[in-house]
């Protein structure tokens, strides 16, 4: 018990020796100081305490086998999804002040840029759709067979089910969380669908909220079920296979035209992380023939503005380390939570093989290669007197082996990781997804729409040919996020022993840039960014109202309020911001020179 409450208190929320009361006030460094210190590793563990409290639960059951036992008719019974409902006497007193001290954290500022903005004349407007990202959607087990009964409609991911199953029934729950390694679909007799509805993303676990705060905004000023919709996905499936099982890209189509013909406006649609790669594969999807076959005009018709939150088109770094060697420090930042219970119960081998037999995850590795990353000598965001470029994304330490490892830049680590891994995965890679890019209008226009692979990569595509749509790119800038990874030499770089300082900037960001040529904009859709600076409350768990955190911005005031801005009608008014350096590294990325 007495480990457990250093847990709680230690080193995690406040550096060593800092209480709540004597902690050093924040100061807010301007951004390109920020980004330029090394990173705090400890601060990643800064998640929910309603987290912190579910995984304290489980690590009492996991160090004690004999309570397991004790305790596993009991929990088979009782819905630990209520658990915050139902907290036994005899908790330890600290568990329940995490609990009300979460119930205080999720109230700071509810419903409160509704308030003001429903005060101010705004109302409901468009009807509005949201795309959901990575591994924040529950997913709920369908099958009858005997092994999943015990599961029959609860979530084996997003849930405390799932941290239950994780320490109590691991084998089975990873049989169940896997897809078949040749048909990236469910193994024979297991049955996993994403959870529907708006229960499907509002929260990840009891306390933990990804979308609710958006959902209370927008209920504020006149949104229910019948004008918004989650359109929520199993993102563990290649986009092709989202359509194949799940008819995903139909139905999403069919409630739009619906929308549009009910209301008689154009929906909103807003897309976080990787539901942006989504929809930017469903606009094109949607137009081609033999797919949607909606036709050239087809997002012309139906989509008024696009929302793009945090979007990783050009893939994120952190994708890279997650599928080499089941790294997740900062993967961690797609959803502390889940990720957390990962780390904590499942060893690297087992995580790599997880995230390996999920390729919506790998839809999420890097584009472009070199000449958006950099080469061993060069990066568009390497700094004056930088000694070791960023272009190495994946660097090895000097040891005195024999075998000395040049260090790889991001076209060489594409290429080592598919090398390296099983052919039943570099297959599915290589089918599914494209990381090349587009040098001339004729590839871009003739050869790629009609390649499916290609349909993930701004590099390669176009937007929809839309004159009239809106597309506004909101995200943070100012958090440290990877960018190269130290590995130690081993057989495999499965032990990264050290992260590389960070730097935000090019982590797709660069590429709203890209959207100004007439390339891979041809309707010349407007396009405005506007950027968050990360200043995170140091007291608040999840950063507070201004943190620029990648899911926890989506609790953030100033992005509350633009979206409903747009969705009811305003979106004009919003004025570009820029604070980073952005244009200057885009400018530095060969690929937007027209030829
Ligand atoms: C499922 O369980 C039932 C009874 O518990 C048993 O009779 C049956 O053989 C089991 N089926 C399989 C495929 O294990
Ligand atoms: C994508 O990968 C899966 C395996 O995960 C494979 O079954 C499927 O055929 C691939 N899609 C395409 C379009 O090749
Ligand atoms: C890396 O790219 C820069 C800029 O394009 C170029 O000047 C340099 O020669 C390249 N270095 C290598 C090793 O290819
Ligand atoms: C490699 O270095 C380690 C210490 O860093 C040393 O113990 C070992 O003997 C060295 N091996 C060889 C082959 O030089
Ligand atoms: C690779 O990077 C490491 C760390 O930055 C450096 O010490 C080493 O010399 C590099 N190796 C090569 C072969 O350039
Ligand atoms: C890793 O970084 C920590 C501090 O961030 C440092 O104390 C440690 O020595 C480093 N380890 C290696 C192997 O470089
Ligand atoms: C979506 O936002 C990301 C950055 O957050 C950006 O890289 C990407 O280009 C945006 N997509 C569009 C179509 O604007």
């Amino acid at each position: 018990m007495f480990s457990l409450r250093r847990r709680l208190v230690g080193g995690d929320l406040l550096p060593r020796g800092q209480t709540p009361e004597n902690a050093e006030p924040v100061r807010l460094a301007p951004i390109s100081k920020i980004s330029t210190k090394p990173r705090k590793g400890l601060k990643r563990l800064i998640f929910s305490l309603g987290g912190l409290f579910g995984i304290i639960m489980a690590g009492i059951f996991a160090n004690h086998n004999d309570v397991i036992n004790i305790n596993l008719d009991l929990l088979s019974d009782l819905n630990l999804d209520s658990f915050f409902d139902v907290i036994p006497a005899g908790i330890p007193k600290e568990a329940r002040d995490i609990s009300q001290q979460e119930r205080a954290a999720i109230n700071f500022d509810s419903f409160s840029v509704g308030l003001h903005l429903y005060s101010q004349g705004f109302r409901a407007h468009h009807p509005v759709v949201m795309i959901p990202g990575v591994i924040s959607t529950g997913l709920e087990s369908w099958g009858t067979e005997n092994k999943s009964r015990l599961y029959f409609r609860k979530r084996l991911w997003g849930s405390w089910t799932m941290m239950r199953a994780l320490v109590m029934d691991r084998e089975s729950w990873k049989r169940h969380i896997v897809l078949d390694k040749h048909t990236g679909l469910d193994p024979p007799g297991i049955k996993l669908r994403a959870a529907q509805g708006f229960d499907a993303a509002d929260f990840f676990v009891t306390g933990y909220w990804i979308w609710s705060k958006i959902l209370e905004n927008l209920a504020t000023i006149g949104y229910d079920p019948t004008n918004s919709f989650t359109a929520a996905y199993d993102w563990r499936l290649s986009y092709s296979n989202l359509e194949v099982r799940d008819h995903y890209f139909t139905r999403l189509k069919v409630y739009i035209e619906t929308s549009v013909r009910i209301s008689g406006k154009k929906p909103v649609l807003v897309s976080h992380s990787m539901g942006s790669q989504v929809l930017f594969y469903f606009f094109h999807w949607v137009e081609a023939e033999g797919h949607g076959g909606g036709g050239p005009d087809w997002v012309e018709k139906h989509v008024d503005s696009w929302i793009n939150i945090s979007g990783c088109m050009l893939g994120a770094t952190k994708g890279l380390p997650a599928v080499l060697s089941g790294e997740m420090k900062d993967t961690a930042q797609l959803n502390a939570f889940a990720v957390y219970g990962l780390e904590k119960f499942l060893s690297r081998e087992e995580r790599t093989d997880i995230f390996r037999a999920m390729p919506g995850i790998s839809s999420m590795l890097p584009k472009g290669g070199d000449a958006v990353w950099g080469n061993n000598t060069w990066a568009p965001d390497d700094r004056f007197g930088q000694e070791i470029s960023y272009g190495n994304i994946i660097n090895f330490k000097e040891s005195n082996s024999t075998r000395s490892e040049k260090n790889l830049t991001m076209r060489e680590s594409m290429d080592y990781l598919l090398e390296s891994s099983d052919s039943w995965y570099k297959d599915a890679v290589l089918a599914n997804y494209s990381h090349g890019i587009a040098h001339t209008e004729r590839d871009v226009e003739k050869k790629n729409e009609r390649d499916p692979r290609k349909w993930t990569n701004p590099l390669e595509t176009r937007l929809p040919n839309a004159p009239s749509l809106k597309i506004y790119c909101f995200y943070g800038v100012g958090k440290q996020t990877e960018r190269s990874y130290f590995y130690r030499e081993e057989q495999t770089p499965s032990r990264k022993s050290n992260m590389s300082i960070d730097t935000t900037v090019i982590n797709g960001e660069v590429f709203s840039e890209g959207w100004k040529l007439k390339r891979f904009n041809p309707g010349g859709s407007k396009v405005k960014i506007f950027e968050m600076p990360h200043e995170p409350d140091r007291f608040s768990p999840r950063g507070g109202p201004n943190t620029g955190d990648h899911v926890d911005i989506l609790g953030r005031q100033s992005l509350n309020d633009l979206i409903l801005r747009v969705a009811s009608g305003k979106g004009d008014l919003i004025e570009e911001t820029v604070v980073s350096n952005i244009r200057e590294y885009s400018d530095r990325v060969q690929i937007f020179e027209e030829p």
